[in-house]
Order: C-alpha cells, then sequence, then structure tokens
C-alpha cells in the first residue's frame, strides 16, 4: 500500500469553511496524482463539523491544537488577535507532534503545504528537513497588497484620493483594498499576523501555492513569479467535474460546518425555468444588520423574480415572519445549499454573493454572472475585478449607511437578468468558464503546475 503513493504531504489548513474548503479540493488533487494527502486542522473547528469526507478520496485528517481544544471561547471569537496569539503559541508545538507521530507509522511525511496564514508551520517543516510549500487562499492582487503593506511601500493611512499603483495589479481606489486597513483604532493589526506576516518568511518556503488561476490575473501571477520564482498559480480548487456541469457526486464537496439540505434545494430548481433564478448567499462568516437584511429581502421580492437565499441560522432572527410569508411566494430559503450544484444548475441566472474568494471563483467556475455585496476582508478587491477587469458582474452600491436599498437589489437584478448589461457579463461568464476549465484540463496551465510541484515532492 505504501509504495502506492509518490509522496505523504500534510496539508494544514486555518479552521474556516472558507478555508477549508480549497484545501480539501488541493488535497484531492494532490491524491489523484498518487500523493499521499492528509489534511490537518484545528481540533476546536474539526468538532465543529457536520459533514465528513468519504473514504472515496484516500485523504486522512489529523487534528492539532490551536489552544481551545474544548472550543473557541466568546472572547476569542470576538478578538481574532487573542484567538491567534494562543494559536500561534501552541500550534507549533502541536504540529511537531503530529509529524513525529506520523514519522513512526507506515507513512513519514515529507512535505508540508500551509495555509499562508499558518506561516509558522514553515518553521516546524524546516526543523524536520521537510519541504515547505505556502499555500495563498486569495488571488494573486491581494497577497501582493499584502505584500506591498509588509515592505513599507503601501504606507497607512491611506487618503481617499489615492489611486494605488501596484505592479500588475488593475488601479485601485482605497476602498477596493482589503477592508481590515481601515479598522480603527488600532485593530487593522489585529488581522496583520496572519495577512500580513506570512511575508517575513513567505521567501524562505520552497514552494509558493496560489489557489488563483493564471489566466485570471496574468500580469500579477508574473510579477509574484519574478520576485518568487517558486510561486504557481494551482486553482481553481473547485471540483473539476462541475466546470463540465457533469452530475456530482453528493459528496464531492467534502467537509462543512453546516447542514445543507441538497434535496430540498435541487428539486425546486429543478422546476424553475433556465435562467429564471437569483442565488444569493454570502458564504459562512457575514452578518449583517437587520435593515440591510430586510431591505435586500424587499429587494428581492419587488424584482419579482424567483431566487434561493441561504440565510444561515445564526442570522434567520434578522428576518421577520410577515417578510418570510412574502418571500416564500417566488423564493426558497435555506440555511445552507451545496453551493457548487446550485451554481451548475442551469435554473440559476445569477448570484448576489459576497465576492468571498471561493464563491466568486465557483461562479467564475460555472459561467454565474455576479451581484457584489461585499462584507469584509479581500471581498472588496475581488469586487472590483469581477466589475473592471472580469466584467462578469455589478457592484450593488450601499448607501452611506452602509445599507443595501431595495432599488438597488431590484435594479440590479433587473440589469443582470433582462437587461443588455447582463447578456454581457454573461458571454463574459462563459469566456472565463472556459479558460478556467482549459487551465486544469491535461497540459493547462494550472495542471501543468500542480504536475511540477508533484514531480518535485515525489521520491
Ligand atoms: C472566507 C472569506 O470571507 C473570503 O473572502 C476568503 O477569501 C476566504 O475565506 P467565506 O466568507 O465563508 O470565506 O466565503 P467564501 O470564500 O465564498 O467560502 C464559502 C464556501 O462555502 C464556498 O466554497 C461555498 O461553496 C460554500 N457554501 C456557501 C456552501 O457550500 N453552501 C452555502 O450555502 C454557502
Amino acid at each position: 500500500m505504501a509504495d502506492q503513493w509518490k509522496a505523504h504531504c500534510l496539508v494544514v489548513a486555518y479552521p474556516a469553511q472558507g478555508h477549508i474548503n480549497p484545501m480539501v479540493q488541493f488535497c484531492k488533487r494532490l491524491a489523484y496524482h498518487k500523493v499521499k494527502a492528509t489534511l490537518v486542522t484545528a481540533l476546536s473547528f474539526w468538532k465543529t463539523v457536520t459533514t465528513e469526507l468519504t473514504s472515496d478520496f484516500n485523504i486522512s485528517v489529523e487534528t492539532i491544537s490551536d489552544g481551545y481544544d474544548d472550543g473557541v471561547d466568546e472572547e476569542a471569537s470576538r478578538n481574532p488577535k487573542n484567538y491567534v496569539q494562543r494559536f500561534w503559541q501552541v500550534g507549533p508545538q502541536s504540529l511537531s507532534e503530529l509529524i513525529e507521530r506520523l514519522s513512526g507509522s507506515g507513512f513519514p511525511v515529507d512535505c508540508v503545504v500551509y495555509d499562508s496564514f499558518l506561516h509558522w508551520s514553515l518553521d516546524v517543516a524546516k526543523k524536520f528537513g521537510l519541504v515547505g510549500a505556502a499555500f495563498l487562499t486569495q488571488t494573486c492582487a491581494v497577497n501582493s497588497i499584502y505584500f506591498h503593506l509588509h515592505q513599507g511601500i503601501l504606507k497607512l493611512p491611506i487618503d481617499k484620493e489615492t489611486k494605488i499603483l501596484l505592479p500588475g495589479v488593475t488601479e485601485l481606489e482605497p476602498l477596493d483594498l482589503p477592508t481590515f486597513l481601515f479598522l480603527q483604532d488600532g485593530m487593522h493589526l489585529h488581522y496583520w499576523d496572519f495577512l500580513v506576516d506570512p511575508f517575513d518568511t513567505i521567501g524562505k518556503a520552497d514552494w509558493m501555492l496560489s489557489n488563483s488561476v493564471y489566466e485570471l490575473e496574468p500580469e500579477v501571477a508574473d510579477w509574484m513569479k519574478k520576485k518568487w520564482p517558486m510561486m504557481r498559480t494551482i486553482g481553481p480548487t473547485v471540483p473539476s467535474m462541475f466546470l463540465d456541469k457533469r452530475i456530482p457526486n453528493d459528496n464531492d464537496y467534502g467537509i462543512s460546518m453546516f447542514n445543507p439540505n441538497d434535496d430540498l434545494c435541487m428539486n425546486w430548481l429543478n422546476n424553475k425555468p433556465k435562467a429564471s433564478v437569483v442565488y444569493v448567499s454570502f458564504g459562512s462568516l457575514a452578518t449583517y444588520s437587520e435593515e440591510h437584511m430586510q431591505e435586500l429581502a424587499w429587494g428581492l421580492i419587488d424584482a419579482d423574480t424567483f431566487f434561493l437565499w441561504v440565510v444561515r441560522a445564526s442570522e434567520e432572527a434578522k428576518l421577520p415572519k410577515n417578510i418570510i410569508e412574502t418571500l416564500s411566494k417566488k423564493g426558497l430559503i435555506v440555511t445552507w445549499c451545496p453551493q457548487l450544484k446550485v451554481l451548475a444548475h442551469e435554473a440559476v441566472g445569477c448570484f448576489i454573493t459576497h465576492c468571498g474568494w471561493n464563491s466568486t471563483l465557483e461562479a467564475l467556475c460555472l459561467g454565474v454572472p455576479m451581484i457584489g455585496v461585499p462584507y469584509w476582508s479581500d471581498q472588496t478587491t475581488n469586487l472590483k475585478y469581477i466589475v473592471d477587469v472580469w466584467k462578469v458582474g455589478l457592484r450593488a452600491q450601499m448607501d452611506e449607511k452602509g445599507i443595501l436599498r431595495r432599488e438597488t437589489v431590484k435594479d440590479c437584478i433587473k440589469e443582470i437578468m433582462e437587461g443588455e448589461k447582463g447578456k454581457e457579463m454573461k458571454n463574459n461568464a462563459i469566456k472565463w468558464r472556459n479558460l478556467i476549465k482549459n487551465s486544469i484540463d491535461d497540459g493547462g496551465s494550472s495542471d501543468q503546475n500542480i504536475a511540477e510541484f508533484v514531480t518535485a515532492i515525489s521520491k
């Protein structure tokens, strides 16, 4: 059995849904290439996972401690600095113990692929003489922004009028930058540990694997490759079968903290005409105000369109009963859905999204135009690319209070589902879908990069 594998990679994921998903998919790619992949994440997170990987993927799972084995307390959930400090203290030791334990098994570890957020993993890998590969879960453009902050080339505070010009990155306005830069009272530093500090050591990593696609951002990818010759784009980490719109295997999307209601969603979609449904979802973390949620609800009602809206259980109370009743005339509200299957369904005409990188990449892979309502983090930069670079979506402009208004929702839906602009965006979305599909097909840019990585780490 052991000689079936060319190498053994630990794939160390930051404990969050948006980080686990791409790392699980990357594990599957490794397993496809006969590299044994062991997904590693924090025990506290693993305990919250509701769906598990099935054995057909050949992926093992191990946990390490983040210092909160009995569950992340409220203070640490509210304050990322507290969480990260403790994780950074106990994580390296816990990861070392895991590597030691595995070295006595039939499958000693050869390589540690680590989420760049968990940058201390590189020191651990080097201590054991292993290959260390940083895995960037966000776009090359966003990582370039973090790097330029790290170098002090991009300096805070940033004046509202400044035009941000970084090599290979499209021209940005300050509001296109990741939102944490604008947090007041030193709060931005709470995110520094995992967004900017990785650039202290990244140059020492043997590989830098970016969950992006070369064709999506070639200029900045080229710039990064010049700076870090071992940088490779390996995305999209989306199950390849979805790119063909083939019927996905029910278990294909791996690990989830929430229970998707597959049958309900898919049966509902099956009865809807082609491209008639607006899919609405804001990922695993975004929380909006009641006013924002209710305006969105009325916007959907006023647009008089079919919609499938994911309202996580923790957000449900923000929608009063009377709105839910009115919404249910044309829409379905669920607490979680099989997003890839939904986006692959021909009934879906557009996606109202927070522009999380996974959601963005999934919509691009499946040729679905977007209406962007960014919540935080890299989502603002992703939206800039969705609207102005890839031209596959609209920006839903918030008012001065940061609330999305119902007229805006309605207008955006009409424009994208019925207007000329919508047709153009759909055509562009199909163009990107095909380019992305080529990148992962035999001989495509990401396929070649993954093959190169596998060859280099193989024994
Ligand atoms: C976070 C950040 O917000 C994002 O900007 C960053 O780039 C990665 O981590 P999250 O907010 O959860 O993630 O959003 P996103 O990146 O879009 O990931 C959500 C994942 O959950 C996607 O893979 C999506 O397919 C999945 N999902 C979402 C479901 O499977 N079902 C749902 O109902 C909603």
